[in-house]
């Protein structure tokens, strides 16, 4: 049996929350649909945070209901910052939550307004809360290798606060590189030392793409036993108060990444497509990571012989023609 690659795709979420253009709810639901009809299988789909802060997101309660009526299979998770946060996402019918915690005095001030010990607590207090109302949990430790604010983030306390929120009770962790710095010997080695401590299984990564590493970083990841993975289709993403942060890894760059390498997925790359046409629509500019121009040949060149279109959720991946030469 082939390895399972398990990909959440957080473009509604990392992706929308820091463009210019703003998304409508229905375009945001769109956009949900396309991926789930590519058979992504996990989506974050917005996040419960003060719409001062966020604006982008400030139509959570009005999408999340929406996507779970009309995709009652899909995983759909949602961000919370906060007790308040939990109480507006499970308000609106939240079955999986993420909290939201850095690994830096500073990048905890500059995005949830706490300092370090704070954050640790609220996260602590909010995912005991969230297990306590049944839901499935992730807690994220942010700048977990490198902090805009701070330089390098020490390995042994990315270690001991996902370890802190595994003992709260998180179901996944998911070491986030925020703004894009790691290397694959440095995701190698933290994720080797995060392994020691936490089972592989309840590992994700989520890499952004800022300086071209992103699917290096991903592979560096799969190699040290991780098979989860964030990701934002056409690698929309960056986080408003984190200084540098570029898009995230793109999705279709990740798939092509992990079935070329004799993972399975589950997820078709021309119904990804499909998702960044829609996508440049909403944000009118060009979207797709580094395998874009590619995979557009492709489909303009295959003319259905092989390129098959998704037909609906969760359908067997679509194999691209390996690249010719
Ligand atoms: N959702 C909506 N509103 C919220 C909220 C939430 N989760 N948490 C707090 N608020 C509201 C409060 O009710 C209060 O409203 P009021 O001014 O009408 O009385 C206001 O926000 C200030 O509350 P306070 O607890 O003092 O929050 P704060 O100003 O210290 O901000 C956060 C803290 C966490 C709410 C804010 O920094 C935030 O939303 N950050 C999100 C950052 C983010 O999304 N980053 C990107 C993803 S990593
Ligand atoms: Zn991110």
């Amino acid at each position: 049996m082939m390895d399972r690659v398990h990909i959440t795709d957080v473009a509604p979420r990392d992706g929308l929350q820091n463009q210019a253009v703003h998304a409508s709810t229905a375009h945001k639901l769109a956009l949900v649909e396309r991926l789930a009809a590519a058979g992504i299988g996990s989506v974050e789909i917005t996040s419960f945070v003060s719409p001062k802060a966020v604006p982008q997101m400030a139509d959570a309660a009005d999408l999340l209901p929406q996507v779970q009526a009309r995709l009652p299979a899909l995983r759909s998770s949602v961000l919370v910052p906060n007790r308040k946060g939990l109480e507006r996402a499970h308000a609106a019918g939240a079955h999986e939550i993420a909290v939201v915690l850095s690994a830096t005095e500073t990048m905890n001030r500059k995005n949830i307004n706490m300092g370090l010990d704070e954050a640790i607590a609220v996260s602590e207090q909010t995912l005991q809360a969230a297990l306590a109302l049944g839901l499935r949990t992730r807690a994220y430790v942010a700048v977990a290798f490198d902090c805009p604010f701070e330089g390098e983030t020490p390995l042994d306390r990315v270690v001991d606060l996902s370890l802190r929120m595994t003992k709260a009770g998180a179901h996944e962790i998911v070491i986030a590189d925020t703004i894009g710095s790691a290397s694959p010997g440095m995701v190698k080695e933290r994720m080797g030392a995060l392994t020691q401590a936490i089972a592989a299984d309840k590992l994700a990564v989520h890499f952004h793409d800022t300086r071209g590493m992103g699917a290096a970083n991903a592979w560096a990841a799969l190699e040290a036993g991780i098979r989860r993975f964030d990701a934002s289709v056409g690698g929309i993403g960056g986080c408003p108060f984190a200084p540098g942060a570029a898009g995230n890894l793109a999705t279709e760059d990740l798939v092509l990444l992990a079935e070329r390498s004799g993972f399975s997925t589950g997820i078709s790359l021309p119904g990804l497509l499909d998702a960044i046409d829609l996508a440049q629509e909403v944000l009118q500019r060009p979207l797709g990571g580094r395998s874009i121009a590619w995979l557009r040949k492709q489909r303009d060149s295959a003319s259905g012989t092989h390129l098959k279109r998704p037909q609906g959720l969760h359908q067997s991946p679509t194999q691209l023609a390996p690249p010719p030469g």
